[in-house]
């Protein structure tokens, strides 16, 4: 698969030397470098995941983050916009997670935990359709995000199922993804990046 690539010798990391470690360090940053591509493809598996939805979930994705960019929003919250439903396919049940999860090196606190609680508070606009408690945000009332979540939810998240909005395509969002993903802010591996 990576014929020619050199190996560390180590059989078990016990055995593990500085030089098996240059080995991995060298080729994890290479690794590094593919996170947005990693991340783009991954996002293209919503394509023509309706779900019952009138549009489907890259085209929800794409027009939420179209709507947040179209606002003035900052290119951080646009990529979180983008990328917030990005778990629905691994995290069929706690989809927010796995895009907060994602995100958590490359975004401030807020962008964070807007990701991780979009579930909760977009629940207002149907939960009380399927038999639960709509108010469920109302648990976080008070948290300096409580708003951040809220205007999310109200202004693009909940509002991007329009299939006749004039939705930027993705190739219109790479660049920022590129850019948000190449280097984070959070990692308890940001020493370990450094190759000097
Ligand atoms: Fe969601
Ligand atoms: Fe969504």
């Amino acid at each position: 698969m990576d014929e020619g690539h050199e190996r560390a010798a180590f059989t078990a990391m016990t055995e593990g030397t500085a030089g098996d470690w240059a080995i991995i360090g060298a080729d994890f940053r290479g690794f590094a470098g593919g996170l947005a591509d990693r991340v783009l493809t991954h996002l293209k598996l919503l394509d023509g995941d309706f779900g019952g939805f009138p549009v489907d979930r890259l085209q929800h994705s794409l027009q939420t983050a179209t709507r947040a960019h179209r606002d003035g929003r900052g290119e951080d919250y646009v990529v979180m916009a983008l990328l917030h439903d990005i778990g629905d396919t691994l995290g069929t049940y706690n989809h927010p997670d796995i895009a907060a999860a994602i995100l958590k090196p490359f975004v401030g606190e807020d962008l964070h935990w807007i990701a991780q609680h979009h579930g909760i508070f977009q629940g207002y606009y149907f939960f009380h359709f399927l038999g639960m408690d709509r108010d469920l945000r109302e648990n976080f009332r008070g948290h300096p995000n409580f708003e951040g979540c809220e205007e999310f939810c109200r202004l693009y998240d909940q509002a991007a199922f329009d299939p006749a909005y004039d939705t930027a395509p993705l190739a219109f969002f790479e660049p920022m993804v590129r850019r948000l993903f190449a280097a984070p802010r959070n990692s308890i591996y940001l020493k370990a990046m450094d190759p000097a």
